[in-house]
C-alpha cells in the first residue's frame, strides 16, 4: 500500500473515531484522556486541538454558513479545520473529500454537497493557526477561545488582564509536575528539574519532568512512595491545614488522594487520617495511592450524610467539587462542560457539604475549604456566606492561585471553630 494511500485511509478513521469520542463525551468528563487504540496520538492531538479551539472554528462557520449546521455535520466541520490549520499530514483536497465521503456514508448526499461547498470555501483561507485575523469584529471571548458563558462569568471574578493571561495559557500544552513524598532520600532521576520552592508550600520538593530516554514518566511513578504527579497548586490546600503527627483528620472529598498523601505523610505514622469519597471507583485509585500508610482509613461515604461522630476530627480538609475552572489549561475539555447551571448547582454542593463537615469539627478545629476554581462565587463569595452562617467560625486566610506557568488555578480558605462551639 502506498504511503499517500495510508495516509488518506489513517485521517478518515480519525474522522470517524474523533466523531465517536465526540457523541461519547459527557458532562463529567468530556473526553477520555488515554487512548490505547492504533490512533492514539493522532486522535489525543485532534480532540485537544478541537477542544482548545471550537470557538473560532464555530466563528468561521457561521462566517461561510447563515443555516444551522447540525451537531453531526458540525463535528466533521471541526475535524477538517483542525486539519487544515493545525496538522499538516493532508493536502486540502484530501481533508475535503474524507469529509466529503464520510458525510455521504453517515449521513446524506444533499448534506454532502453542503459540507463539499463549505469546506471548499475555508480551505481557501491560508493555512496557519492565526486564521482569525483575516476577520474584522471578532468578539473577544472568541479571540480568547472561551464559551461565552465561561467567559462573561470569569469576567466577573478576573481583571480584563487576568483573563487574557489565563486564556492565553489555557492554549498551550501543560507541563507535568512531581512532588517528591517526604523522606526520600534517593537522588531524582535526570528527567526531573527541581524548581524553587513554591510560596503557599515552601517545604514541599516539586520537580519539572523533562521527557528524556532515560527514566519514562511510567517507570519513575511505579515506584511508590517516591514521587506523586501532581500540580504545585494542589499543595496549597494540605499545606494550609498544616497537619501534626497525632492529630485525627478527616478528607472528606478524598478520591484520587493526592492532598491526602500530604496530610498521611504529615502524620508521620501518628495518629488518623479518614478518607471519604462519594466515588467507589475514584476510592480504587486513592487506596493504591495511600497502601504505605497504615493509619489510615478509607471508606466510600457521601459527605452530605457523614459516617464520622460530631465534634471527632482535629481538622477537615474539604476539597469539593467545583467547575474545575483552575484546570482548563491541563484539561481542555473542560471549558464545554461549564454552565452557569452547573455553577449554581455546585454552589449550593458545597455550602451543603461544608456544614455537615463543620459538625465533625472538635471545637478549636479547623478545616481548610478549597476549590480547583477560580471563579469567586465558589471561593471568596462562598467562604464569607458560610461565615455569615456559622458565628463561631473564624477566617483565619485564604488565598487565591491564578493559573501560570507553573501553577494550575486553586482557592483554599483557613478556617477555625470557635473553643465554644
Ligand atoms: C476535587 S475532587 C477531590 C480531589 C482530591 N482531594 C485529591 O487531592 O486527589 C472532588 C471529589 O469530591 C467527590 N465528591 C463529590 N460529591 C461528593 C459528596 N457529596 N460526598 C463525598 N465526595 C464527593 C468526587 O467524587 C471527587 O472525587
Amino acid at each position: 500500500m502506498s504511503s499517500k494511500h495510508n495516509v488518506k485511509s489513517v485521517a478518515g478513521k480519525s474522522l470517524s473515531a474523533v466523531i465517536e469520542q465526540l457523541g461519547r463525551s459527557k458532562d463529567e468528563q468530556a473526553l477520555p484522556r488515554i487512548f490505547e487504540q492504533e490512533l492514539g496520538a493522532l486522535l489525543q492531538n485532534l480532540l485537544l486541538v478541537i477542544s482548545r479551539h471550537r470557538c473560532s472554528f464555530d466563528f468561521l462557520l457561521a462566517q461561510h454558513c447563515r443555516k444551522k449546521i447540525r451537531p453531526q455535520l458540525r463535528q466533521v466541520f471541526w475535524w477538517a479545520l483542525a486539519e487544515w490549520f493545525f496538522l499538516d499530514a493532508l493536502t486540502a483536497p484530501n481533508i475535503v473529500n474524507i469529509a466529503v465521503e464520510h458525510v455521504k456514508q453517515h449521513c446524506s448526499r444533499q448534506e454532502a454537497g453542503f459540507v463539499n461547498a463549505i469546506l471548499r470555501q475555508l480551505t481557501k483561507l491560508p493555512r496557519d493557526s492565526s486564521y482569525l485575523r483575516h476577520f474584522s469584529q471578532v468578539p473577544e471571548h472568541v479571540q480568547l477561545e472561551l464559551p461565552s458563558e465561561l467567559y462573561s462569568c470569569l469576567q466577573k471574578s478576573l481583571t480584563p488582564q487576568q483573563l487574557r493571561h489565563c486564556a492565553a495559557l489555557w492554549q498551550q500544552p501543560s507541563s507535568v509536575f512531581l512532588r517528591r513524598c517526604a523522606g526520600v532520600q534517593a537522588p531524582p532521576p535526570p528527567s526531573l528539574e527541581k524548581l524553587a520552592p513554591f510560596n503557599w508550600a515552601p517545604n514541599s520538593e516539586v520537580y519539572l519532568y523533562r521527557p528524556d530516554n532515560d527514566s519514562s514518566l511510567r517507570q519513575i511513578l511505579a515506584q511508590p512512595g517516591q514521587y506523586y504527579a501532581q500540580d504545585p497548586s494542589t499543595l496549597l490546600a494540605p499545606t494550609m491545614l498544616d497537619a501534626k503527627p497525632g492529630e485525627i483528620l478527616g478528607d472528606l472529598c478524598a478520591a484520587p488522594g493526592g492532598k491526602a498523601l500530604m496530610l498521611a505523610e504529615a502524620l508521620q505514622g501518628k495518629g488518623q487520617l479518614y478518607c471519604r469519597d462519594r466515588s467507589e471507583n475514584r476510592l480504587e485509585l486513592l487506596r493504591q495511592n495511600l497502601q504505605q500508610h497504615k493509619n489510615v482509613q478509607i471508606e466510600a461515604c457521601d459527605a452530605l450524610q457523614p459516617d464520622l461522630p460530631e465534634k471527632s476530627l482535629d481538622a477537615v480538609l474539604l476539597d469539593l467539587p467545583c467547575s474545575n475552572t483552575g484546570v482548563i489549561g491541563r484539561r481542555p475539555d473542560l471549558r464545554w462542560t461549564f454552565s452557569r447551571r452547573k455553577l449554581q448547582e455546585l454552589i449550593v454542593l458545597q455550602a451543603k457539604i461544608c456544614r455537615q463537615s463543620l459538625k465533625l469539627l472538635k471545637p478549636g478545629g479547623r478545616l481548610v475549604y478549597s476549590t480547583c476554581s477560580i471563579d469567586k462565587k465558589e471561593n471568596e463569595e462562598q467562604v464569607a456566606a458560610i461565615l455569615k452562617d456559622n458565628p463561631g467560625l473564624n477566617l483565619i486566610k485564604e488565598q487565591t492561585l491564578l493559573p501560570d506557568k507553573h501553577n494550575d488555578g486553586a482557592y483554599a480558605a483557613l478556617l477555625h471553630k470557635g473553643e465554644g462551639h
